[in-house]
């Protein structure tokens, strides 16, 4: 099954609670939070305060994506916040395999997410250590950005290793995804899609956005 999660950092920060509502009416599969700390990314966004308010909206599963510089110090609080799934950067860890440990053994599903410019082998040694390996499809930072195509040959590559290896991770691209790319990244082996831009700022809304995305994935994809 493909999952749907919808990026709030291109919804309306004033309706936060009614924005994520839409999206569960609309059968999202996760909410994605972007989590930025002006350092590790040139942008600045919510922390556990934001994601306890987001847990009492939904009761789909929130997915905090931390795009912050070492992060290990931070997984707690976001964990007691309502946080199921975490992601940190490769490249923002230096002992990933403990972290990895750490968000598992706080009782979240743990994921690991590579910038565009790192080769899928920076991840090869912790892939049965994962629940999520997110290949970023942009630069991370901003939403509203071109997806770039050549990240669909690292989605091939790791949808690779994870047959050969016989596991199950889910595999997510994040980053310029619509309804024009998403037949594309699904067939190179993704199975989670995050999208922004598309959902949130669809001319004929949220609803319309989810129906054109799973659309476009063909009968395959469709909800049961
Ligand atoms: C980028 C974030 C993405 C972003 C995706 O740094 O990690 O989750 O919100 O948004 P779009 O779909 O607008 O590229
Ligand atoms: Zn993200």
């Amino acid at each position: 099954m493909i999952r749907l999660a919808p990026s709030l950092l291109s919804a309306d920060f004033a309706r936060l609670g009614e924005q994520v509502a839409e999206a569960e009416r609309a059968g999202a599969d996760w909410i994605h939070v972007d989590v930025m700390d002006g350092r590790f990314v040139p942008n600045l966004t919510v922390g556990p305060l934001v994601v306890e308010a987001l847990r009492r909206c939904t009761r789909l599963p929130l997915d905090v994506h931390l795009m912050v510089e070492d992060p290990d110090g931070l997984l707690p609080a976001f964990r007691a916040a309502g946080a199921d799934r975490i992601s940190v950067h490769v490249e923002a860890c230096r002992h990933l395999h403990r972290t990895l440990a750490r968000i598992r053994e706080l009782g979240a599903a743990p994921g690991v997410a590579l910038n565009p410019h790192t080769p899928p082998e920076a991840v090869e040694w912790v892939l049965e250590e994962v629940d999520t390996v997110v290949v970023m499809t942009v630069d991370p930072g901003f939403g509203g950005q071109q997806f770039l195509p050549s990240m669909v040959r690292k989605v091939e590559q790791l949808a690779h290793l994870r047959r050969e290896r016989g596991l199950d991770f889910e595999l997510q691209v994040d980053g310029g995804i619509d309804a024009g790319n998403a037949a594309q990244v699904v067939q190179a082996g993704a199975t989670v899609l995050v999208a922004g831009h598309f959902v949130y700022r669809h001319p004929d809304g949220v609803a319309a956005a989810l129906r054109a995305l799973r659309e476009s994935l063909g009968p395959r994809a469709a909800r049961a």
